[in-house]
């Protein structure tokens, strides 16, 4: 059965198949750079490859340096077989698509750049399907955003005059509230909110799509979902590479702002939401708002004791040496940049006051997974033996994110032959549980921004709200007198004051089966 069938009237972001697609023209500003090779032209292609770019779409790739259309799709091709999730590429599929893919070198602080690719895409030889429908990406450094919105205006390329003029814009969305509230009025003074779709690439992967499946599509948990019954919940995003080559970038960010900010919010904001009024993008998205709005901003006091941040200083991983934080390139050598951050939360909500969350992430860790953990209450009395880890009996409902997707139960039952009870594990793996093709996060945002389907991008309101709680948090550090970063192992889950946050209370991080 397909996941549209699950839920009558599933709008197109929850349906597995889009409505329609009609021909576009697709503008990816920053075409030269990473993230063009790495993400954004390996989902075109699989889009293409599985039937979901419309017949007649072109692919424009703005930049800078000179280069001819020739030169642009060898580099594209040869990104591509690096990237591709799936291998051999389809060469025939390629080609395909690449004779639809041009090159535009021009300036994005210049208007008579855009003026210039106005007329580009009104001579394209598919410009007869295209008819005036652009979709405009934003994949280059953050500080051109702003301004390429704005040059775009001027050119009159967002006039939309019944022709979808739509802007995907990359993150991250600013570095505070006062930047992104910045960029909200440039970019919203160029394209109409409806027409913005801000990427955040976790709500692209299926199986965070499938947290709202999970929770409101089942009878089971809801009634328990509350702090009647989950003593609290962790949520981890754990990396096992370093910055490898972007410290430029990861220097200015940190561990808080490159993903907490925005992918870890993601996943708190979903498995805390109310049952929103309809499966529509801004119902969804109003539910998402009201969990941050229902998180005070926390005192100094409180983020001093619930805060960690600490910095990977070398070590081994899988037999490999790792150099410290500090003698990655591009990073500076007396940096206090984070890229470990652990930080509890709490929502004063009739629903989850008095629950905390447990957010974690960082790079150069022991093993990459991504994973969300809702520790149930014990049983009111102590029936059985007890073990002597009492944490081990708690019920616990794993979400793993990714890899190895799956959905496991952990629940107490009695050892054979034995008086004594031992924590066993009921799993649903998607692997097994589907045979489906999985598509990349990107190959799903690109098509929901095509047809103008807002609900896996985040809204201006949730961005900023998410920026409140981030910058006290770096308010209250820069507040903190401290002389050094603790470090951690590389190939370690981080520093000690990370399990202490948990342990001071009787808690415990769950670990990923990989490390038991
Ligand atoms: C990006 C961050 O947004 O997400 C990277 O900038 C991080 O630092 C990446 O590695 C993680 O994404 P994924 O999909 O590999 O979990």
């Amino acid at each position: 059965m397909s996941l549209a069938n699950l839920i009558p009237d599933c709008p197109p972001m929850l349906a597995s198949t889009p409505p329609k697609l009609a021909p576009v023209a697709a503008v990816i500003f920053g075409a030269t750079g990473d993230l063009t090779h790495r993400k954004i032209v390996p989902a075109f292609y699989h889009l293409a490859k599985n039937g979901l770019l419309p017949e007649g779409s072109a692919i424009i790739g703005f930049a800078r340096r000179p280069k001819t259309d020739e030169e642009f799709r060898n580099d594209l091709g040869e990104a591509l077989r690096k990237f591709s999730h799936t291998k051999p590429v389809d060469e025939e599929v390629w080609s395909k698509l690449a004779s639809h893919i041009y090159y535009f070198q021009g300036e994005l602080d210049q208007v008579d750049s855009y003026k210039k690719l106005s007329e580009k895409l009104e001579g394209l030889p598919e410009s007869a399907n295209i008819k005036g429908n652009y979709l405009f990406y934003l994949a280059t450094s953050p500080e051109y955003f702003g301004p390429a919105a704005q040059n775009l205006a001027a050119a009159g390329l967002t006039s939309t005059d019944g022709k979808k003029r739509r802007l995907i814009v990359e993150k991250p969305f600013g570095e505070d509230l006062a930047s992104a509230k910045a960029l909200n009025q440039q970019v919203q003074g160029a394209f109409a909110e409806s027409d913005i779709f801000r990427i955040d690439h976790y709500l692209g992967k299926e199986t965070v799509q499938n947290l709202i499946y999970f929770r409101f599509a089942n009878a089971i948990y809801e009634p328990l979902w509350n702090r009647l019954y989950i003593d609290h919940v962790q949520i981890t995003v754990a990396e096992q590479v370093g910055v490898e080559g972007r410290g430029g970038y990861y220097d200015h960010a940190g561990a808080i702002r490159d993903m907490m900010q925005n992918h870890m919010f993601q996943l708190f904001t979903l498995v805390a939401m109310e049952p929103p009024a309809s499966l529509d993008a801004e119902s969804i998205r109003d539910e998402k708002v009201k969990v941050l709005r229902s998180i005070p901003t926390p005192s100094f006091e409180f983020l001093q004791a619930n805060t960690v941040r600490a910095q990977y200083g070398g070590g081994f991983i899988n037999g490999k040496a790792i150099p410290s934080y500090r003698q990655e390139q591009k990073v500076a050598q007396d940096s206090m940049t984070e890229t470990f951050v652990a930080a509890r939360f709490e929502i004063d909500n009739w629903r989850w006051h008095g629950v905390p969350f447990y957010l974690r992430t960082g790079k150069a860790l022991a093993t990459s997974f991504t994973e969300i953990n809702i520790v149930f209450k014990r049983p009111p009395s102590v029936l059985f033996s007890t073990s002597s880890d009492e944490q081990l009996r708690r019920n616990t409902l794993r979400i793993r994110i990714q890899p190895n997707e799956s959905i496991s139960v952990k629940f107490n039952a009695k050892v054979p032959g034995e008086a004594e009870s031992e924590p066993v594990d009921m799993t649903f793996s998607y692997k097994s549980g589907f045979d489906h093709y999985l598509p990349e996060a990107y190959e799903r945002l690109i098509v929901d921004a095509m047809v103008g389907e807002s609900t896996l991008f985040t809204r201006s309101d949730e961005v900023e709200e998410a920026w409140r709680l981030i910058d006290s948090v770096k308010a209250a550090w820069s507040k903190q007198k401290v002389r050094d970063l603790p470090l951690y192992a590389c190939g370690s889950m981080g520093p000690v004051e990370s399990d202490l946050l948990l342990e001071k209370t009787g808690r415990y991080w769950v670990r990923p089966k990989e490390l038991t």
